[in-house]
């Protein structure tokens, strides 16, 4: 498995990722028609300009290729939580990993690639949002040495569900 920057023309991949991750990820914790209506092609140029904002290494996407083939991917940037110092605090903004992928390690090396971009930025430390009811992500966070932080959100998803923050230092 190889992780790298990813370029503008993996953002039909990255879409694919995102939308298949979610529904099974979040199936049980968001509404089944929402989840089925998912198409990856609505959310190739959100990934497009997504990629190319990239500033390294303060803003970066980066993927997971196995045999080729993107299995996974993780954005990360300056933290956009309003109480937060987004010079000193990164965010962990998405991480997803294919489902016919997970627990084979991706999703900790994108994790560790991603951590060790926001410190050569000189980010002290970093935050997340995760799903209320994600045990599967909380599970994976907590693993790696993320903890809640006592930060809370209810619209995480459009006001459909809550969320809880984690930090790691
Ligand atoms: C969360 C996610 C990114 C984890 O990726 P992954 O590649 O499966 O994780 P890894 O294989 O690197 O797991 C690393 C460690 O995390 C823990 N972990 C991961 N998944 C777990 C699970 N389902 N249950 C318990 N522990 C888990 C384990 O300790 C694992 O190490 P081990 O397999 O040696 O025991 C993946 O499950 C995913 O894409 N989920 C759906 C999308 C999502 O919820 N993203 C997070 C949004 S906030």
């Amino acid at each position: 498995m190889q992780v790298r920057p990813a370029v503008v023309e993996d953002a039909q991949r990255v879409a694919e990722v995102h939308v298949w991750s979610w529904q099974t990820g979040y199936h049980g914790l968001l509404p089944q028609p929402f989840l089925d209506e998912l198409r990856p092609s609505q959310r190739v140029p959100r990934w497009k300009r997504i990629i190319q904002q990239d500033v390294w290494p303060r803003q970066g996407t980066l993927v997971a290729e196995d045999a080729g083939e993107v299995v996974g991917f993780v954005n990360f940037g300056p933290t956009r939580d309003d109480d937060h110092d987004s010079v000193g605090i990164g965010e962990i903004t998405s991480i997803y990993v294919l489902p016919t992928a997970w627990r084979r390690g991706v999703g900790r090396r994108l994790m560790t690639m991603a951590m060790l971009a926001l410190r050569t930025a000189d980010f002290a430390s970093a935050t997340l949002w995760v799903l209320e009811g994600n045990v599967r992500a909380i599970r994976f966070y907590e693993r790696l040495g993320w903890q809640p932080d006592g930060g809370v959100k209810d619209d995480v998803i459009g006001g459909i569900v809550g969320g809880a923050r984690f930090e790691l230092a």
